[in-house]
């Protein structure tokens, strides 16, 4: 009960990592860096910027801190781990050589092909012409074509093309007006593949792992995957694609083949390891890998993670997550993302929130925009909050949760009414 704990980030996803471990036998105090109003409700907030590597090891130096877990990916590119492992601090989150799944799409894509790991067919591309070759012979296929920017563009660098012209202006962006900066100094073409996302989390200490719930995310801002992308609008546990044979296949074909190919190539990879997945008919394949929690995946996973949070995290960042039998919680989790007016487009903030004195048992609110002013909760981002609940089936999980949304309001709250859509179909629940 006497371990002190850093907490990098300052989402709802980390206000999720900080409740959870708030409940852990082991922890004694809790530091977020630079954390939010909420997690400041159970954390002690230190105003210090996630990616500020200097200045975090330093602080956990200082402070005798026996773990750190990284929310974002920003400081683990960065080589936080790096620096705190050399620092003799033990943090939970990949080391930059290993970061770099996530951190470079061609070489996610090569790592994939060189070992035999299921993914669209690609080509990557330092010249425009070549690149938009490639895309024009997927069009001549019959084929679509996706463009993803190399490295990190916050979300947007990546085009699902409708037709060629699309795909060529997409590359010429990339490429030429260098839309995303240096992230786009290398591009991928992909064919496109048709079917379900699923978002699939494996916990690793480099050697073994555990995995976590399977989850999907709602990526388009408004209900029925209309409109542009966002960080994500909502999730829920355990989508009915995700059968037991086909998380199966995922942890053999997938996870297993590229935490060894991480060994081999030099790049022990430990941390969370969350696949973006498509599911094809031809079997589950790889469109991306993160190198932290997904956000607003964590808020319905860890909430589903009966264990002990800390135990699990100290178990991967020493080694020792083989010892480890997660429980998981049953029943299902949804989480339901309320964004300020205009978002993912310009928005304002400081917009007073109102309903969060009362909450419903089974709900959770985790915060993300949000400042205090003057004593009064106002939004400060885009995502403002994430409303979570837990229910004993995903329908009576989504009732309550939108029970629970309907008691909160700030100026231009808006959110998707159709969370769990696809389950709902598979199930032929309501819509
Ligand atoms: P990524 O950052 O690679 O996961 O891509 C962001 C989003 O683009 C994914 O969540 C998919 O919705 C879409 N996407 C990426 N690659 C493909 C692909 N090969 N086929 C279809 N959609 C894709
Ligand atoms: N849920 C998408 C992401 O965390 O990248």
């Amino acid at each position: 009960m006497n371990k002190k704990v850093l907490v990098i980030g300052q989402g709802a996803r980390e206000h999720a990592i900080v409740w959870k471990l708030a409940s852990s036998n082991h922890v004694g105090q809790i530091f977020a860096a630079p954390g939010n109003p909420g997690i400041g409700s159970l954390a002690q907030c230190v105003d210090i910027k996630a990616d500020d590597v200097a200045g975090l090891k330093d602080f956990a130096l200082s402070n005798q801190i026996d773990l750190t877990v990284v929310g974002p990916e920003a400081p683990l590119m960065k080589g936080l781990a790096d620096e705190f492992v050399a620092a003799g601090l033990k943090v939970f989150g990949p080391s930059a050589r290993a970061a770099v799944i996530e951190g470079s799409k061609v070489f996610t894509k090569d790592l994939c092909r060189k070992y035999g790991v299921p993914t669209a067919a690609y080509g990557a591309f330092t010249d425009v012409d070549a690149a938009v070759e490639f895309a024009q012979q997927l069009y001549d296929a019959g084929k679509r074509a996706v463009i993803k920017a190399d490295g990190l563009a916050a979300g947007k660098g990546v085009i699902v093309s409708r037709d060629l012209e699309e795909a060529c202006e997409a590359i010429e962006s990339i490429m030429l007006d260098k839309e995303f900066g240096s992230a786009g100094d290398q591009v991928v073409v992909e064919e496109c593949l048709d079917g379900e996302e699923l978002s699939f989390f494996a916990v690793t200490d480099g050697q073994d792992f555990i995995t976590l719930l399977p989850a999907q995310d709602h990526k388009r801002v408004f209900d029925n995957d209309e409109g542009p992308n966002t960080g994500g609008m909502g999730a829920y546990v355990n989508p009915p694609v995700a059968t037991p044979e086909l998380q199966e296949r995922i942890i053999k074909e997938i996870i297993k083949p590229v935490l060894a190919a991480m060994q081999a190539e030099g790049r022990t990879y430990q941390g969370v390891l969350y696949g973006g997945l498509m599911l094809p008919e031809q079997g589950p394949q790889v469109l991306e890998f993160n190198a932290r929690f997904g956000d607003p995946e964590a808020q319905v996973l860890i909430p589903m993670i009966k264990s002990d949070l800390y135990e699990m995290l100290e178990e991967a960042a020493s080694g020792r997550i083989s010892e480890l039998r997660p429980e998981l919680e049953e029943g299902s989790c949804v989480c339901v993302v309320l964004a300020s007016g205009g978002y993912p487009g310009t928005f304002e903030r400081g917009k007073p929130i109102s309903g969060l004195d009362d909450i419903l048992p089974g709900c959770m609110v985790f915060q993300a925009g949000t400042a205090c002013q003057d004593g009064q909760l106002v939004t400060d981002g885009g995502r403002v909050l994430s409303v979570v609940s837990r229910g004993a089936d995903l329908q009576s999980a989504l009732d309550l949760v939108y029970r629970q949304i309907e008691r909160i309001s700030f100026e231009g709250m808006h959110y998707r009414r159709d969370i769990a859509h696809r389950a709902l179909k598979h199930q032929g629940g309501r819509p």
